[in-house]
């Protein structure tokens, strides 16, 4: 693709799409994590000249319908504070916009034009006409073919890749398509049936795919055990076997907990019982994984190459079911290995432990992580990789 730092922006109209997609609570951003990444992209670009246009998402607004609730209002507020340039938002954008240099207009969220989720053709040429240099930079979009992710790519007269969606795909191919061995995933979370493509396309190529949370449950009975009122997938109990099998074809394993940390009842004050998986009782459910397993997972980290992690091992917003997920961050941590972590609630368990600036890379991208993972190409990087073969 064409990278936004080889492209001339000097008095040209650039328009960026970035993911600004944060939570908002009483009109204040209560998370910045994407907007400090992609703070970079914008100074760059005033740096270079540009006339700065920015657009993204928040939530999931009923398309084509203002609402005060999915104002991008917050963000600009935001980023006003950050910037040393003026940041204006503007509600009217589609017929043209009157922009200059030192200022960065933000336009209200793109979800409010009808025909943005479904990548609509005149609703991306309308966007294309308001600037000469497109840049996708929105890597936790990058899985959506809509209008300001794909269909703009496909008229803007020149479309290029901004600095931070770049160093998303080059950090994610150094984990996954070239890594340094061994190279170990973390997929937790509640369900198999969300990570089954996860969990299939890691089984073929990782060397360990250590499994947590309520995925293990269904990882624990596959091999016979009883899992009491946890939750578990009992129907994908087969195919849990099958992924196991295609792990040891592959020269690989997915280490499944052998003790566990269970309770009565999902509430923090849940009294917290350490056991074997064989001793699991009717009434148990499993919150945590124990400290043997963990013990074994923390060596496999120690002589780890790369960790893939997406998802936490256990309930790690309550103190007795923490220590699982806690072990394994900070393994991660001090691990000598290239680390790349990604999704809402291992940014939250990262930020809880404090060990963001230890972990080599964390990831934008929420469900576009997930697809990367699963060996999905992005559309809106394909149509990147579409327009640099045909400007080249
Ligand atoms: C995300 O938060 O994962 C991205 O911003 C995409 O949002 P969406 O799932 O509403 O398209």
């Amino acid at each position: 693709v064409i990278k936004m730092a080889d492209v001339d922006l000097t008095g040209k109209r650039v328009l960026i799409r970035e993911d600004l997609n944060v939570p908002v609570k009483n009109g204040k951003v209560t998370s910045d994590a994407r907007l400090k990444a992609a703070i970079p992209t914008i100074e760059l670009a005033l740096k270079k000249g540009g006339k700065v246009m920015v657009c993204s998402h928040l939530g999931r607004p009923e398309e084509g319908v203002y609402a005060d609730e999915f104002s991008m209002a917050p963000v600009v507020d935001y980023l006003n504070t950050a910037l040393s340039v003026p940041v204006r938002l503007v509600k009217d954008y589609l017929d043209g916009v009157e922009v200059n240099t030192g200022e960065v207009v933000v336009f209200e969220n793109v979800r409010f034009n009808k025909g943005e989720g479904k990548n609509d053709e005149t609703l991306s040429k309308k966007l294309a006409a308001l600037c000469d240099v497109f840049v996708m930079d929105a890597f936790g979009t990058a899985h959506r073919a809509q209008a300001t992710t794909h269909g703009v790519a496909k008229f803007a007269p020149v479309a290029c890749a901004g600095p931070l969606l770049a160093a998303e795909l080059d950090a994610l191919a150094a984990a996954l398509k070239n890594p340094k061995r061994p190279l170990v995933a973390i997929v937790g979370g509640s369900k198999v049936s969300t990570k089954l493509t996860v969990l299939e396309s890691l089984s073929g190529i990782v060397d360990q795919l250590i499994v947590g949370g309520g995925i293990a449950n269904t990882f624990i009975a596959a091999q016979g055990y009883q899992v009491g009122k946890s939750l578990v997938e009992t129907d994908l109990i087969p195919e849990a076997k099958r992924l196991m099998a295609q792990a040891k074809a592959n020269g690989g394993s997915i280490p499944v907990p052998t003790d566990v940390v269970t309770g009565k009842a999902f509430a923090e004050d849940t009294p917290a019982t350490t056991k074997s998986v064989a001793d699991i009782s009717s009434d148990d459910m499993v919150f945590d994984i124990g400290p043997d397993s963990s013990a074994a997972l923390v060596d496999i980290l120690k002589n780890a190459g790369t960790i893939v992690w997406n998802g936490p091992v256990g309930v790690f917003e309550f103190a007795s079911f923490e220590q699982g997920t806690k072990a394994l961050a900070l393994a991660i941590a001090e691990s000598k290995a290239f680390s790349i972590a990604g999704g809402g609630d291992t940014l939250a368990a990262i930020d809880k432990y404090e060990l963001a600036d230890k972990i080599s890379y964390i990831s934008t991208g929420g469900g576009a992580f997930l697809e990367f993972l699963e060996g999905k190409t992005l559309p809106a990087v394909e149509i990147l990789e579409q327009r640099a073969k045909t400007t080249a």
